[in-house]
């Protein structure tokens, strides 16, 4: 088992947010998690990575990543597993990167803070990867600044900076949900060939289920703070058990009797 997350529970200040939440992750596999808004859901995949927003608390559970508790770590710990192990694509990267510089420059230094690679190796990295998620003539991308890419691309660039050292687990936070229906698509289906890849596992929060339902191998539902479901993905969708799974599911379209998930 790659990661175990068992009984978790997370407090934002006095606020027990998150509750008694457990699931399991296989090398490889695909997790998504949905839910309706505040459910918490980015609470829980932050908490993975120990980047919870500032008041935010794990009171109780184990993360066991690869056999080692993650709630363990020290901070030395986290800076060798952050961007290696695991690692973040978050909602637009466009955002977390420095508008004032271009991306090349933010790119070699992320994979210099992350290994002893030299610049000129780091360049070629980066060529590398920017190549993997499609992006074309990824030199002129090196010199661009992220206002002069589209959502698209600049979620690629994003993407293609997680992977650098080909992570064994993804960590993403609606990665495609600021984006067109088109590139939302093909952005899905790139991180699908590319965790298949790679063999890299992957946990997804999407507000889509039809991506989830595509992606997935599990799917876990959360509402208010709670897990109330989970399983095999094709099990959860043709057999809800909760009633909030199931008013999830009719609020899916349906054309020509076919439901769209
Ligand atoms: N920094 C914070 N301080 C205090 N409470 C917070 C903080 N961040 C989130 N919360 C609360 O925690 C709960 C869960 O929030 P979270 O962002 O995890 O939900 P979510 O499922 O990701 O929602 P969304 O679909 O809108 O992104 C919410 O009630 C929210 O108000
Ligand atoms: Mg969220």
């Amino acid at each position: 088992m790659l990661l175990s997350v068992s009984n978790l529970s997370i407090s934002y200040g006095k606020n027990l947010t998150v509750q008694d939440v457990s699931f399991d992750l296989e090398e490889g596999k695909i997790l998504t998690i949905v839910g309706e808004s505040g459910s918490g859901k980015t609470t829980v995949i932050r908490a993975i990575l120990n980047c919870l927003p500032r008041g935010g608390s794990i009171s109780n559970g184990s993360m066991i990543f690869e056999g080692k508790n993650l709630l363990d770590l020290d901070e030395k710990g986290w800076r060798s597993l952050r961007g290696k192990d695991i690692s973040m694509i978050f909602q637009d990267s466009g955002n977390m990167m420095n508008p004032i510089h271009t991306i090349g420059k933010q790119f070699i230094e992320y994979i210099q803070v992350h290994s002893d690679l030299d610049k000129k190796s780091a360049y070629d990295r980066a060529i590398e990867n920017l190549t993997l998620m499609n992006l074309p003539n990824p030199a002129n991308i090196m010199n661009s600044y992220t206002f002069e890419l589209s959502g698209g691309m600049r979620q690629r660039v994003g993407i293609a900076m997680a992977i650098t050292f080909q992570p064994k687990l993804l960590l993403a936070d609606e990665p495609t949900s600021a984006l067109d229906v088109t590139t939302q698509a093909q952005i899905v289906g790139e991180l699908m060939f590319i965790t298949r890849g790679t063999g890299a596992a992957m946990i997804m929060v999407t507000h889509n289920l039809g991506v989830a339902s595509y992606l997935s191998d599990n799917l876990m539902v959360m509402s208010q703070g709670r897990v109330v479901e989970y399983g095999k993905t094709s099990d959860v969708i043709e057999h809800p058990q909760a009633e909030y799974t199931k008013s999830l599911l009719k609020s899916v379209p349906e054309i020509g009797g076919r439901r769209y998930v």
